[in-house]
């Protein structure tokens, strides 16, 4: 068979010049081999936003500095690698050395990486719960907030990087965690061009910069807090733009669909930020502004990535499905099954009686008022007792059901109120059901809407069983 060879694959000859761009620069990109992958940790590159300004009505020229092409995922490698190279240099660290991180985040995955590939053992201790007795052990194994490495670290590599890229730059927009981007590139940013304006973006909810706060939780991961870490410079802030939830991951989303940016929650906070500060400080055309992304997607796959996620904080409609069931209330169901409700004092031993005791596998905890305070299910006590905390060299414990049970609550217990018409259509129910076993339905305090009393418990089997006998009347 003979082929028309001028459709298949056409190879560059020899003598051909290299592929150029609009501005005579070689678009090949740097082809080099490397001897570890430590040596791929920062020169991050600084790519510009096209759609998203335009669409936001923004004109100045907004760059984002892709931390999360970092190879753990995200700006705490470079730290990480700072503060290990450091330790060695100064003879602290030799090859039996074991590091301990105190985090559940970025930093971990940096270490780790790190030790790994430096052949250390690393311990990472995670936080699931913030008691007290933890806060003090992590306290204690040094936890990293107040190494001076990391902002050093951000100013010599991420901000000189900034400034290698771009020259002078006349905003930085970025959240702050422990707060070392900020102070490091906001140092150099500003030794640079003095006029420089720092813009932090401060999840609602944190008073970590914004001091007239109204402090409350917020989902938003790696910035903000209640309290400033002893490195973050707060003198080099010059505007403070307040981002909520849903705005981050809507903007985190909107990177991800219009730029090809697959980047996490903080990174959408932050450009969220720079928008409304280019709006409310007039920041035009010709300037140049330089927004952190500091971690990808990886990490958030079962959260913001996940439409059901979205729908179930509220911040996405679900889908408009035509079913006739879709629409109904939550009330149409036959919720007969009764969960125990128990007060916050019962253990965990009297949690587990009472369910089997009613022959179901999920509890209502709640306070000496009757309010809401979580829930706790059968399979994730096993998942406890199953996977101990265990240091080396540690004996595994006993699982020790004399705790008490608000120590051992699920962590990601999905609510719907059943006073707030729009919470309660059996479609965004089943959306919940996507992502979680059950759904704790509440009402909510008419006076204070921060407290709320559990009513009924639904499970995926409930919503099956309506739609399927719905299925017998309607045919
Ligand atoms: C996802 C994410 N964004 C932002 C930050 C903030 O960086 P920094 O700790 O340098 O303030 C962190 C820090 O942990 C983070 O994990």
């Amino acid at each position: 068979m003979v082929r028309n060879t001028s459709n298949l694959v056409s190879f560059r000859r020899r003598d051909e010049k290299p592929p150029q761009n609009e501005d005579g620069v070689s678009s090949n990109k740097a082809c080099k081999a490397y001897n570890s992958v430590l040596e791929l940790v920062g020169n991050t590159p600084l790519v510009k936003l096209n759609r998203l300004p335009l669409e936001h009505g923004v004109k100045c020229e907004v760059y984002a500095k892709c931390e999360f092409i970092n190879p753990g995922g995200s700006i705490k490698d470079r730290i990480a690698l700072a503060m290990m190279q450091d330790a060695r240099k100064d003879g602290v660290v030799h090859d039996q050395t074991e590091f301990v991180e105190v985090t559940s985040g970025n930093t971990g995955i940096g270490i780790a990486l790190n030790a790994t590939l430096m052949g250390n053992k690393c311990i990472i201790v995670t936080q699931d719960k913030n008691s007290s007795e933890k806060v003090n052990t992590m306290r204690l194994l040094g936890a990293e907030f107040d190494n001076e490495i990391n902002p050093r670290a951000h100013y010599e590599n991420t901000g000189e990087e900034i400034v290698a890229a771009l020259g002078s730059v006349d905003v930085l927009v970025l959240g702050a965690g422990s707060g070392g981007t900020l102070s490091g590139v906001g140092s150099k940013l500003k030794e640079v061009n003095p006029d420089c304006k720092l813009v932090a973006a401060e999840p609602d909810g944190s008073v970590m910069i914004n001091k007239d706060g109204n402090p409350h939780p917020f989902l938003v991961e790696g910035i903000g807090g209640s309290e400033a870490p002893i490195i973050l410079d707060k003198s080099l802030v010059d505007h403070v733009e307040v981002v909520t939830d849903k705005e981050s991951f809507l903007m985190a989303r909107e990177l991800s669909k219009k730029e090809g940016l697959l980047c996490g929650g903080s990174s959408g906070a932050a450009v969220c930020a720079a928008f409304k500060a280019a709006k409310s400080l007039n920041i035009g055309h010709g300037k140049r502004v330089v927004v952190i992304l500091p971690d990808g997607i990886r990490n958030y796959m079962s959260k913001f990535v996940s439409d059901q996620w979205m729908e179930a904080h509220r911040f996405l409609e679900p889908p408009q499905h035509t079913m006739k069931w879709w629409t109904k209330p939550v009330s149409d169901l036959n919720l007969n099954r009764e969960y125990p409700k128990m007060t916050s004092k019962s253990t965990c031993h009297q949690v587990l009686e009472a369910m089997n005791e009613t022959n179901v596998n999920i509890a209502v905890i709640v306070d000496d008022n009757g309010h809401y305070i979580g829930a706790v299910s059968k399979d994730s006590l096993r998942n406890r007792a199953t996977n101990p905390t265990k240091l080396p060299g540690q004996v595994s414990e006993e699982y020790d059901f004399q705790d008490v049970v608000t120590d051992h609550l699920d962590k990601h217990v999905y609510t719907l109120a059943d006073n707030i018409p729009e919470d309660t259509t059996i479609g965004l129910l089943s959306r919940v059901l996507d992502i979680t076993p059950y759904v704790v339905i509440v009402t909510k305090d008419s006076n204070n809407s921060a407290f709320c009393t559990p009513s009924k418990v639904v499970t995926g089997d409930d919503v099956l069983d309506y739609i399927f006998e719905s299925s017998k009347t309607i045919n």
